[in-house]
C-alpha cells in the first residue's frame, strides 16, 4: 500500500514536470520557426490567420498588468455587431488556448467570425501578463496569490475593462480555473452588473471527487509538503533540475511517460494528436496549494493560512470564509457544459454544483453533458463547434 502511494506520487511529480517541460519545449520550436518570440499573441497568432487584433493593457487594483487582446471584426473585415464576449483561460494556459487550433475548430475565431467582439484575457504570471507596478516575476511577493486574488482583482479589471471600453455588457466565457473564479465572484454578487451571461466549460468548484487518484494525492503531499518547502513560490519548473529529476523517473520501471495529459484530464477523444506546439504557462504555488486544499475538504473556501492566527489575521476569524454557490442569483444566466471523461471537472463534482443551483431560473440555466469529452476537449476539440460552441452561441442570442 505504502509503496503504491509512493509510486502515485512520483507519478505525480513527474507528470506535473513532464507537462510542463514538454510544454516549454514546444513554445521554443514555435517561436524558432515563427522567428518571433514577444510580438505577442495578437502579432503572432491572430493577424497570422487574417483577423484584426488589438492589444490593450489593464492594472489590477493590486499593482498587476494584464494583457488583453481585441478581436473586434470577422476575418472578411467587417466590423463586430453582437455584444463583447471575455474569454478567460484555466490554470497553466494563457489566451492561446483559444486560438490553438485552425480558425474553424478555435473558440476565439469562430465567435469574432459569427460578429461577436472578442476579447482575451491572461491572468497574472502568464508570459504576456507578467508585469507589475512594483513587483517583478523574479520577486517571491510577485507570486503571493492565488485564485482568490484571479477572481478578486484579474477577472474584475478585465470585465470593467472592456465593458468600460465597449460600453456594452459582456458574456463570458472560462475554461476551468476560469470558471472557478467566476462562480467565486458570481457568488459574492460582484462582476453581475456588467455581465450578459456565463458559459462555463470544465467547470471547476467542487473538487473532492476527483477520480485521478495522482491528482489526489499531489495534493495529499506533492503540492503542499513538497514544493512549498522547497520555498518555490513560482510554479514553473522548466529548469534543468526538473530536467534531470524528470530524466531519471522517467527511466524507472513501470513508468510511462508518455501518457501525462490522460493521467491528469482524462482521456481527451477529441484534441489533434499532431499538434503539440501548446504552451504552458506557470501559476502560483500558493495557488496549487489552495487548489489541494479544496481537493482535500470539498469546500469552497479562500485561501487556508494553516494557522488560526494567520487566518485571524487575513480574514477576521479562525477559518478561511466560504464562497457559497447557492447565493449566486438565480435568474443570471449559466451555460455549463461539462464531460463524462473529465478527471478535473468529474461528472460527480458538477452535479453537487448543480445542486447548489437548482433554484435557479430553469430557463437561464442550462447544463449541456458530453458524453465523450475530457478537460482538454472543450477548448481543443476539433469537433468542439458543433458540441459546444454552437450551442454556447445559440445561449448567448438568448441573453
Ligand atoms: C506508454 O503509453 C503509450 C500510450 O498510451 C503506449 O503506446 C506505449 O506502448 C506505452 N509504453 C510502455 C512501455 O508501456
Ligand atoms: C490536425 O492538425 C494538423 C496540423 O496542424 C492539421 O493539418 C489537420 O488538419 C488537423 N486536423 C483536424 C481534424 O483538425
Amino acid at each position: 500500500m505504502a509503496i503504491l502511494k509512493m509510486a502515485n506520487t512520483i507519478i505525480t511529480f513527474l507528470s506535473v514536470f513532464v507537462l510542463c517541460i514538454s510544454a516549454a519545449e514546444g513554445r521554443k520550436t514555435l517561436n524558432a520557426i515563427n522567428g518571433e518570440v514577444d510580438d505577442g499573441i495578437c502579432k503572432s497568432i491572430v493577424e497570422t490567420q487574417g483577423y484584426k487584433c488589438e492589444e490593450h493593457k489593464v492594472t489590477t487594483d493590486d499593482g498587476y498588468i494584464l494583457s488583453l487582446q481585441r478581436m473586434p471584426a470577422r476575418r472578411s473585415g467587417a466590423n463586430a455587431d453582437k455584444p463583447p464576449v471575455l474569454l478567460q483561460h484555466g490554470i497553466f494556459s494563457d489566451a492561446s488556448t483559444w486560438l490553438f487550433n485552425s480558425p474553424e475548430e478555435s473558440l476565439a475565431f469562430i465567435l469574432a467570425d459569427n460578429g461577436y467582439d472578442v476579447w482575451l484575457a491572461n491572468t497574472r504570471g502568464t508570459k504576456y501578463s507578467s508585469e507589475h507596478t512594483s513587483l517583478n516575476p523574479n520577486d517571491k511577493a510577485y507570486w503571493d496569490w492565488s485564485w482568490d486574488q484571479l477572481s478578486a482583482y484579474d477577472l474584475s479589471a478585465s470585465v470593467n475593462y472592456v465593458y468600460k471600453n465597449t460600453g456594452q455588457k459582456l458574456h463570458y466565457a472560462g475554461h476551468s480555473l476560469g470558471t472557478l473564479i467566476a462562480l467565486a465572484a458570481f457568488s459574492q454578487h460582484k462582476v453581475l452588473d456588467s455581465l450578459r451571461s456565463a458559459a462555463l466549460l470544465s467547470p471547476i468548484a467542487h473538487l473532492n471527487q476527483i477520480p485521478s487518484q495522482p491528482t489526489k494525492i499531489a495534493a495529499d503531499i506533492f503540492i503542499a509538503n513538497v514544493v512549498y518547502w522547497l520555498g518555490i513560490r513560482e510554479f514553473d519548473p522548466i529548469g534543468q533540475d526538473a530536467a534531470n529529476v524528470l530524466d531519471k523517473i522517467c527511466h524507472l520501471p513501470g513508468v510511462n511517460c508518455s501518457n501525462l495529459m490522460t493521467v491528469f484530464t482524462g482521456p481527451n477523444c477529441c484534441v489533434n494528436s499532431s499538434r503539440t506546439d501548446f504552451s504552458m504557462e506557470p501559476t502560483s504555488t500558493k495557488n496549487l496549494i489552495h487548489l489541494s486544499q479544496m481537493i482535500r475538504t470539498g469546500k469552497i473556501a479562500m485561501y487556508d493560512y494553516g494557522d488560526q492566527q494567520q487566518n485571524m489575521a487575513h480574514y477576521g476569524r479562525a477559518s478561511p470564509p466560504l464562497y457559497d454557490m447557492t447565493s449566486i442569483p438565480n435568474d443570471f444566466p449559466l451555460f455549463l457544459s461539462y464531460g463524462g471523461k473529465d478527471t478535473l471537472s468529474d461528472v460527480i463534482d458538477v452535479q453537487v454544483l448543480l445542486d447548489d443551483l437548482k433554484d435557479h431560473e430553469r430557463d437561464k440555466l442550462v447544463a449541456a453533458f458530453v458524453e465523450e469529452y475530457a478537460h482538454i476537449d472543450f477548448v481543443r476539440g476539433v469537433n468542439a463547434r458543433q458540441v459546444v460552441y454552437e450551442p454556447m452561441m445559440a445561449f448567448f442570442k438568448l441573453n
